[in-house]
């Protein structure tokens, strides 16, 4: 590793083992400004920036008494609702374990496992008013499919929303290729008073993430009871 290219730019050089890929994500992880911020304020990803971010712009946070956090590993995300929100409850889901995170309550399941929205309501104590999403599927190189397993998730997470959202609340889900496709889109906006697009400054430039910010759930519309039978 050697210092280069003027203003602490940190340059590594390819080592034995080392492949050129692995080496490019080492470099852009030295010379990255949210991956130093993050250490420096205790984050455990940069990912915390997308979030605190989107919330300077669409201020979610605000109020929330009660958080789900679904692909919560390694923690960020949590890390700042606990900071901005010290009162509120916390849940948070991931297929990967999560170091503690004072006050939140970290389930390791998958959350398209059928028993996982019951799991996360029944940690939670109550109905949500604001769910995050920052799942990503792992990709395996092939852009559609990766676009259209995030896509899945997303969906997921929104059939989640729908049924358990406390009226007034909001929903964050992180989507790709700049939005979610437009059926969802239309369902989302006949749910929720706006539904907006935004890409971060933390989220890179070269990735397709994005995230959709979905404010003011409308409530759920009571079951329309049973017809009464006609008397023969
Ligand atoms: C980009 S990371 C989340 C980063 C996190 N917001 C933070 O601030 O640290 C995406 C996470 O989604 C999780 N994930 C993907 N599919 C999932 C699933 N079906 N159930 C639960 N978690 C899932 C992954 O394991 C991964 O940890």
């Amino acid at each position: 590793m050697s210092r280069g290219g003027g203003r602490g730019h940190v340059r590594v050089r390819t080592a034995r083992g080392r492949t050129a890929q692995s080496t490019r994500w080492l470099e852009r992880q030295l010379n990255d400004p949210y991956v130093r911020r993050a250490k420096a304020e205790g984050y455990r990803s940069r990912a915390a920036y997308k979030l605190t971010e989107l919330d300077e712009k669409f201020g979610f946070l605000k109020g929330a008494r009660r958080v789900v956090d679904l692909g919560v590993a390694p923690g960020g995300w949590t890390q700042v609702v606990r900071r901005v929100l010290p009162k509120a409850a916390v849940v948070g889901i991931d297929l990967l374990p999560v170091d503690p995170i004072e006050g939140a309550t970290l389930l390791q399941m998958d959350f398209m496992d059928d028993a996982a929205p019951d799991k996360l309501i029944e940690a939670l104590g109550g109905m949500p008013d604001l769910i995050l999403s920052d799942m990503a599927a792992n990709t395996v190189g092939h852009p559609q499919t990766d676009a259209l397993r995030t896509m899945a998730l997303v969906e997921t997470a929104f059939d989640f929303a729908l049924k358990t959202l406390a009226p007034g609340g909001d929903f964050v889900a992180k989507v790709f290729a700049g939005g979610a496709d437009s059926a969802l889109i239309a369902e989302m906006k006949r749910a929720f008073a706006t539904v907006k697009h935004a890409k971060p400054p933390a989220s890179r430039k070269g990735s397709v993430e994005w995230y959709v910010v979905a404010q003011g759930f409308k409530g759920r519309s009571e079951p329309a009871s049973e017809p009464e039978q006609e008397q023969q």
